[in-house]
């Protein structure tokens, strides 16, 4: 089973899931790193640590489907079990992502359906949110609006600023992302009919980090 990461920026979360990978925690490795960006410095931890990486600038492309087209023949040459977006800042259309449906994940710093789309940590703070938090869901057509596999809430504190919620959140989606991945690369979470399911259920309330914690450790150690 192996992994294909997209990334745009620093992949901060592409390296959590490469160290889950390395400590097997995560039962796949990376086989493909793609940037839209040339200059993402996730690239170089990728290409540092021996795993293949591939650019395709969006710039190039006048149309945003002519994009998407040949990012799904690179991302299908190399037959990966998962595509995790990963800081991903282009939208995909409807034939990408039906395309790689059940087999395409994000992460969004959010606790979704609430703030989807960009800025979601001063969306948070402005609304005077007392939870904030990151969801793990399969991507559909509807930007962030995917059906969910997980969350994890933080408290949202008086002092806090749009950086210190940031960092708070982006420590949760670390663990948050390689244990909701397990769970699909197990089969025990799949997508069915636009909705997830969980053990032959449609998931009604999306997991929570603490539920993932004991869901995954079960099943590494019966491995
Ligand atoms: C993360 O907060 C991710 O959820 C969001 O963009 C940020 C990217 O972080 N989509 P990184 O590139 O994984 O470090």
């Amino acid at each position: 089973m192996t992994i294909t990461v997209l990334i745009s920026g620093r992949g901060s979360n592409m390296v959590a899931i490469h160290q889950a990978c390395q400590r097997g925690d995560l039962s796949s490795n990376i086989s493909h790193v793609i940037s839209n960006e040339p200059d993402a410095p996730g690239l170089v931890y990728a290409q540092e640590n021996g795993i293949e990486t591939s650019v395709i600038d969006h710039r190039q492309y006048s149309e945003r489907h002519d994009f998407d087209d040949q990012l799904l023949t690179l991302i299908e040459n190399n037959h990966p079990t998962l595509v995790l977006l990963a800081g991903f800042m282009r939208r995909l259309g409807a034939d990408f992502t039906h395309a790689l449906r059940g087999r395409l994940l994000n992460i969004h710093p959010s606790l979704l359906p609430r703030h989807r789309g960009l800025k979601t940590h001063e969306k948070a703070l402005s609304a005077q949110d007392r939870w904030h938090g990151c969801s793990v869901h399969f991507v559909s057509a509807e930007l962030d609006g995917g059906p969910l596999i997980a969350r994890s809430a933080v408290p949202v504190e008086s002092d806090d600023t749009a950086d210190s919620l940031a960092q708070r959140v982006l420590s949760k989606e670390h663990e948050l992302y390689w244990r909701a991945t397990q769970m699909v690369l197990e089969g025990r979470i799949k997508w069915r009919d636009g909705h997830t399911d969980y053990c032959g259920n449609r998931l009604v309330y999306p997991l929570t980090l603490r539920q993932l914690r004991r869901r995954t450790q079960r099943s590494l150690s019966n491995h």
